[in-house]
């Protein structure tokens, strides 16, 4: 049966592949989304979450507003030019969607994570593609309560890796350090860690996104909105011909982590000065089998890229055929 799944999305571009992959693979059944700030403001995450799950023919899919800013801000997060240079001011390339009539819940993120996870408890999995913040809010309000989940697979940090913040630090954690401890330190949560060690081995090219164009007006709108991101990762990596995987891998996994292979490991998430947004293992606690974070190393590219592609596809008919 597929699992209960709700996705926490900052709706920039590789969390739309994520949101697509994930409404498309036969092993997760999205109950809800849950947005957050970081790629875009939580605000535009919202919009954005309302705007493509109709375009994908999904209305049913209910969405929650969540964090405006990390758990040591206290003003509303706005993006800033070197994040509009990745993702576009709008999260989606500067593309413009049809624009959904729905609106938002008006239960909020936390207050919804923790009904599903008294309703589904080891049955629900939960994929966070952005900053932590909701998930750590959670922990705040109801203490104990994401360990209940059957499975939480994020999609952050650098273990085996330099960083693409820091040389230390991958985005998702540094945007919010504390959070992130909260929910890898402290929660006790089952958790897989999908990070840059294996993000970053997995590519989409351009040759295959401009094939989505043939598929009609919404392929061709996606088509835009994936090769403005990979404009941006060429620039950066000239030749690289495409863009890395991030979310996307993130919801593959939780659907079937067979796809990577996993290290446990006891997470530490550094908070302060220069290490800001690191996450190492515990050397002290290595022996231990009690390490909570499966934390993934290696990925099978090419099963992956061909799935993706696969589902990415089948999704696009689908809403063209709609
Ligand atoms: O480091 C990669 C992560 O940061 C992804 O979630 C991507 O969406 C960006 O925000
Ligand atoms: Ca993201």
């Amino acid at each position: 049966m597929a699992k209960k799944t709700i996705l926490d999305l900052d709706i920039g571009i590789d969390d739309t592949m994520a949101l697509m992959e994930a409404l498309e693979n036969p092993e997760l059944d999205v109950i809800g989304v849950t947005t957050t700030f970081g790629n875009v403001s939580q605000a535009t995450s919202q919009k954005n979450a309302l705007d493509l799950t109709d375009m994908f023919g999904h209305p049913e899919v209910k969405v929650y507003p969540g964090a405006k800013h990390s758990l040591t801000d206290d003003e509303v997060y706005e993006t800033e030019e070197d994040l509009w240079e990745i993702h576009g001011k709008n999260g989606l390339g500067e593309v413009v969607l049809p624009e959904s009539a729905r609106e938002a819940e008006t239960t909020e993120a936390v207050d919804f994570l923790a009904q599903a996870i008294d309703e589904y408890g080891d049955d629900l999995t939960i994929i966070a593609t952005g900053p932590l913040t909701n998930l750590a809010l959670l922990e705040q309000k109801y203490p104990g309560k994401l360990k209940q989940a059957g499975n939480v697979t994020i999609m952050g940090g650098a273990v085996g890796v330099q960083g693409n913040m820091s040389p230390c630090s991958e985005a998702n954690i540094v945007t919010d350090p504390e959070a992130a401890k909260i929910v890898l330190e402290e929660s006790g949560a089952p958790i897989n860690m999908v990070g840059l060690d294996v993000t970053m081995r997995v590519m989409l090219d351009r040759d295959r996104v401009n094939e989505w164009r043939k598929l009609g007006e919404i392929g061709d709108k996606l088509a835009d909105v994936v090769n403005f991101y990979i404009d941006f990762e060429e620039k950066e990596t000239p030749g690289l011909g495409g863009c890395s995987l991030h979310d996307p891998l993130a919801v593959a996994v939780a659907a079937n982590p067979d796809l990577v292979t996993m290290v446990p490991l006891d997470i530490v998430v550094d908070t302060e000065g220069e290490m800001r947004g690191r996450t190492i293992g515990n050397v002290k606690t290595l022996r231990s089998s009690e390490n909570p974070v499966n934390v993934a190393m290696m990925v099978d590219a090419d099963r992956f890229e061909k799935q993706l592609n696969r589902d990415i596809q089948n999704i696009i008919k689908a809403a063209e055929a709609k």
